[in-house]
C-alpha cells in the first residue's frame, strides 16, 4: 500500500489529485467520510476528474470535459460519452492518511 495524502487534504464531496513518479496521476475522493481512489485522468479524454463536479449522493464524478460520468467506488461509466470503466484501487484508511494498493496489477473489478 503507498501512503498518498493525510484525510484531511481531502473535504467531504471533494477530491484531490495525487501524483507519483512514473504513473498516470490519481484522484482521491471522500464521499460522506469514505475514502476512494481511482485513476485521475477520464478514459474519454484528456481531463482530469479532481477538475469535474461530485454528486455525494449518487457516487459520481462528472468529467469537466464533456460531463460524462463515473460511479466513484466502482469505475463504471455512468454517463454518456464515457463508455471504459475508469481503474479503481483498494484504500486503506489508517494514521489519519488514506493509502492505496497502486502498485497491484489486477483492477479492482466493478462490484
Ligand atoms: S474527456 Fe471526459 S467525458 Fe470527454
Amino acid at each position: 500500500m503507498k501512503k498518498l495524502c493525510p484525510t484531511a487534504d481531502v473535504p467531504t464531496g471533494g477530491c484531490r489529485r495525487i501524483e507519483l513518479p512514473d504513473r498516470p496521476p490519481l484522484a482521491v475522493f471522500n464521499l460522506d467520510g469514505r475514502f476512494y481512489v481511482t485513476d485521475d485522468t477520464c478514459t474519454h479524454g484528456d481531463a482530469s476528474l479532481c477538475d469535474g463536479e461530485i454528486d455525494c449522493d449518487d457516487g459520481v464524478v462528472e468529467c469537466p470535459y464533456h460531463q460524462g460520468a463515473f460511479e466513484i467506488a466502482s469505475g463504471r461509466p455512468a454517463g454518456a460519452p464515457c463508455s471504459i470503466p475508469l481503474r479503481v484501487y483498494r484504500v486503506e484508511v489508517k494514521d489519519a492518511a488514506v493509502f492505496a494498493a497502486v502498485d497491484e496489477t489486477e483492477a479492482v473489478p466493478c462490484p
